[in-house]
């Protein structure tokens, strides 16, 4: 009996990460949303995507995630330290099916003095940028940017709460949302969790690209007058191009 029991939970576990979607790996995350429950999308036309319950509960039934800002997860009060001026930012993108291609929006929310959170989750810290996976199914691995810096025009200080929101936008431009509250700290405070090839490393197969407006198209010589044949090949030299680029600018 508690044989099948645990081959159950394991099973229940394994389902549910596989139905699962972005992970920040580092620094930390608020805590696991990657949670669909209450009744099934097909069977509940009255859905606005959370279900509020008679008894007091809520069911999320295309997934925790999609709730924006934060991915149905409230503030949390255990936050962990990072750097004043930026550190290293780990995700996993491939928890949920649809991400063999996915856009990537990371920003923060700044909480000022007086305030029980932030205001919004506007100020971006990171160039928005295009994550090439293996496969459209599920995948592991992940990717990490090791030095995320602070926008240069907002003063932050030692001790302040901020929180960095990491947006998945999938294939269909549905969006998953992740965050993790942390406290500024002193760039050298023992207490921020070293960054270590364990924790802070690319995957192999997980490829970047950077975005580009078509405004870039006409500046590079490509013409609106392009025929449907050569535009193809202006757009996948750019391509090479911007990934040749995207080291040097990440
Ligand atoms: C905060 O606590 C939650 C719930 O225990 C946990 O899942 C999460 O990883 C913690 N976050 C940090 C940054 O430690
Ligand atoms: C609330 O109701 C839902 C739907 O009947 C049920 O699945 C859930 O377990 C209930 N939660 C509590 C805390 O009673
Ligand atoms: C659905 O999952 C959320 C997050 O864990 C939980 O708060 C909620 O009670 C769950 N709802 C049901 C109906 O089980
Ligand atoms: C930051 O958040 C922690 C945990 O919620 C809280 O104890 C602390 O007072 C906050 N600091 C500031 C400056 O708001
Ligand atoms: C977002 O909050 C900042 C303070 O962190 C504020 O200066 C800015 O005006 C807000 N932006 C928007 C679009 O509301
Ligand atoms: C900081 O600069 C960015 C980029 O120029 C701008 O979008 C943003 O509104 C500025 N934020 C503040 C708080 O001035
Ligand atoms: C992962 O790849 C990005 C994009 O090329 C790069 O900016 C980053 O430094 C790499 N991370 C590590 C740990 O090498």
């Amino acid at each position: 009996m508690l044989g099948l029991s645990y081959i159950l939970v394991a099973a229940a576990v394994v389902l549910e990460t596989a139905r699962a979607h972005t992970v920040i790996t580092y620094p930390g995350w608020r805590g696991n949303n990657l949670i669909a429950n209450g009744t099934a999308p097909e069977e509940n036309p009255d859905s606005r995507g959370v279900d509020y319950l008679p008894n007091g509960t809520y069911a999320y039934p295309w997934g925790m995630q999609w709730m924006y800002p934060c991915g149905g997860m409230p503030q949390t009060t255990n936050r962990t330290l990072w750097p004043v001026s930026g550190g290293a930012l780990s995700i996993q993108p491939g928890w949920f099916p649809g991400h063999s291609k996915a856009f990537f929006y990371i920003n923060i929310g700044i909480q000022e003095s007086g305030q029980l959170a932030p205001p919004n989750m506007s100020h971006t810290v990171v160039p928005a940028f295009q994550v090439t996976g293996p496969t459209n199914n599920e995948y592991p691995g992940q990717f990490c940017l090791p030095q995320v810096g602070m926008p240069a025009n907002v003063s932050l200080q030692v001790g302040q709460n901020i929180t960095i929101q990491v947006v998945e936008a999938a294939q269909h431009g549905a969006s998953l949302y992740s965050c993790v509250d942390i406290t500024l700290a002193d760039n050298n405070d023992p207490g921020i969790v070293e960054v270590t090839p364990d924790n802070c490393y690319n995957s192999s197969d997980i490829g970047f690209n950077l975005l580009f407006t078509t405004s870039s198209l006409t500046a590079t010589g490509s013409t609106s007058g392009a025929s449907p044949v050569s535009a193809p090949t202006t757009l996948g030299i750019l391509a090479v191009t911007v990934l040749m680029m995207v080291g040097a600018v990440l």
